[in-house]
């Protein structure tokens, strides 16, 4: 099956091409641990980042075929998709993974293709003639002796080091994607490789060498990647091909994104008796189109998705930007919003995000209602619950807010704001958060900052008492909108048709004061503030 050979045998081949080296790559374990932590960082496959395609003949030979008990009419035989991987080593890069039957060639082979690196200002300049791509082709043995296995490199690359065991060689005939092979070199293994894969795969059984089989935890992890596709499968009717030398080219796609692919001969140009229907509701024409979707919202940028894909999004970048902080500071300080929105985020890091650094995380709290821990009002209790109750989180680095100092919550009398800002000055480099979390109320409040309140605009405190909530929790503790403007990285997060209308306000009212909508305030003096907006809170409509 196309979509078993790419979420297995590709994806493994993604690792080995993308994975950050292990500090010692004879260490079995440590490579396993660079392979989950990149699948980690994988964000998971949507509909639009796959294209399928089925040769003609298919059906006929399924039906013929007394091996195949179930001939399913929507079963591809050609795969391609686009992984973005979420690190800020492969941000931006997108990886495609493709596969098929009765394509032109039985060929196995990793492209790297280099952005073209050199723009000369005299349009003349010899450096600067070479259309051709700049690219590595590692040729990958197929059990089929007429492909040897070796690297083919472009002239225009840096050239290849040479290493024991193998040749530099130059063939001259024939050409690879687009470049003639003359304008490029080879290396090739000066001995002879065994390509039989099942002796290869027997030796490794033998020789117990676990790292080249999938461990539970990289399967888990590809499940993660995988999952919706694999919940389209059998819904999604391919595009037809003819199969062979001249009958691929339908197939033929355009890298739009580092997460979505599209079919180069589009709709207008289907070719006769193409028909390619998506899935109800899960296809692209069901959605509003992207092009609606503007890259910046409250000049802002702005992460626009389905409410799984933001939710993805959203945690693979607390787990990137934790991972930096970490590698900086040696401490990742997360601030989190109680209330709805938050939960799904906490749920997908406890399930997903396997190599969370949270021994080196503080968990602070934006606001808290003036309830006790334990009441099921409290953002604390929801967080413990969601969250820190799941992971491997020091004690001492969940940082609960001191609203019950006495018998009754927040005493006029109390000092637990100054406790909590003191808390943070001493331990917070600059009492700058690396992440803060933040929802937004039907009604424009965000962290515990309501319209018409004073403590909205509190200029100096980090910490303050507020009130102004719902009548059960009116009064709060809450960082200050001069807290959250120090943070290095700020994420507003809306989900769901129920915040349409926060959506439209503050796209329609420029004039918004901070007191009539606190949520206005955020703006990060140094720090880098995303917008995180479900469709539906978007479109209202979906
Ligand atoms: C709280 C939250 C609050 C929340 C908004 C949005 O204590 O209630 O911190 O600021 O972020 O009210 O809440 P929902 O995410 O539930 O819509």
């Amino acid at each position: 099956m196309v979509r078993d050979v790419m979420q297995n045998h590709l994806t493994e081949m993604l690792l080995l091409v993308a994975m950050e080296l292990p500090q010692n790559s004879g260490n079995i374990s440590e490579v396993l641990a660079c392979k989950q932590r990149l699948l980690q960082q994988i964000q998971p496959l949507t509909n639009r980042a796959l294209l399928l395609g089925q040769y003609a003949a298919y059906q006929n030979e399924c039906l013929s075929d007394t091996r195949i008990n179930q001939c399913r009419e929507y079963t591809p035989t050609f795969g391609a998709a686009a992984l973005a991987i979420n690190n800020p080593r492969w941000s931006g890069v997108p990886f495609v993974l493709m596969s098929g039957k009765k394509l032109d060639e039985k060929f196995s082979y990793i492209r790297v293709v280099f952005k073209e690196g050199r723009y000369c200002v005299r349009k003349e300049n010899s450096a600067c003639r070479s259309a051709s791509p700049r690219q590595l082709i590692f040729h990958i043995a197929t059990g089929d002796l007429q492909q040897p296995i070796m690297v083919t490199a472009s002239d225009s690359l840096p050239s290849i080091v040479r290493t024991d065991g193998w040749m530099v060689g130059h063939l001259q005939e024939g050409d690879f994607f687009g470049e003639a092979i003359s304008s490029s070199h080879q290396l090739l293994p000066t001995d002879a490789v065994d390509l039989e894969a099942y002796t290869r795969l027997l030796e490794a059984v033998l020789g117990g060498y676990r790292h080249l089989f999938i461990d539970s935890g990289s399967l888990l992890a590809s499940w993660r990647v995988w999952d919706t596709i694999v919940k389209t499968e059998g819904k999604r009717k391919p595009r037809l091909y003819q199969g062979g030398e001249d009958g691929i080219d339908v197939l033929d796609f355009e890298v739009v994104s580092n997460t979505q692919l599209q079919f180069a001969l589009r709709d207008k140009q289907k070719p006769v008796g193409e028909i390619e229907i998506e899935v109800p509701g899960v296809g692209v024409d069901s959605l509003p189109a992207m092009a609606q979707i503007p890259g910046e919202f409250c000049n802002a940028q702005l992460v626009c998705d389905t409410t799984d894909s933001i939710i993805t999004k959203l945690a693979n970048d607390i787990q990137t930007v934790a991972e930096a902080s970490i590698a900086e500071r040696g401490v990742f300080h997360l601030a989190l919003s109680g209330g709805i929105s938050p939960q799904g985020v906490l749920e997908r890091l406890v399930d997903h995000h396997l190599t969370f650094p949270w021994t080196q995380t503080h968990v602070w709290l934006v606001d808290e209602r003036c309830v006790p821990l334990d009441d099921s009002a409290s953002n604390f209790h929801m967080i413990h619950r969601t969250l820190l109750n799941h992971i491997n989180l020091p004690y001492l680095n969940m940082h609960p807010m001191p609203v019950l100092l006495s018998d009754d919550p927040c005493q006029s009398n109390d000092v637990g704001d100054k406790l909590y800002e003191a808390g943070i000055r001493r331990q917070v480099l600059n009492a700058s958060m690396d992440f803060i979390l933040l929802g937004v109320g039907k009604d424009g409040h965000t962290a515990s900052l309501f319209p018409n309140h004073t403590e909205t605009e509190e200029p100096e405190k980090l910490v303050t008492y507020s009130t102004g909530g719902p009548k059960d929790t009116q009064k709060r503790m809450t960082l200050t909108l001069t807290a959250v403007n120090q943070a290095r990285h700020v994420a507003i997060l809306l989900l769901g048709k129920g915040k349409h209308k926060v959506v439209s306000r503050l796209l329609q009212e420029e004039e918004l004061t901070v007191n009539e909508y606190p949520v206005t305030g955020v703006k990060p003096k140094t720090g880098v503030l995303v917008w995180y907006i479900d469709r539906p809170a978007f479109f209202g409509n979906v």
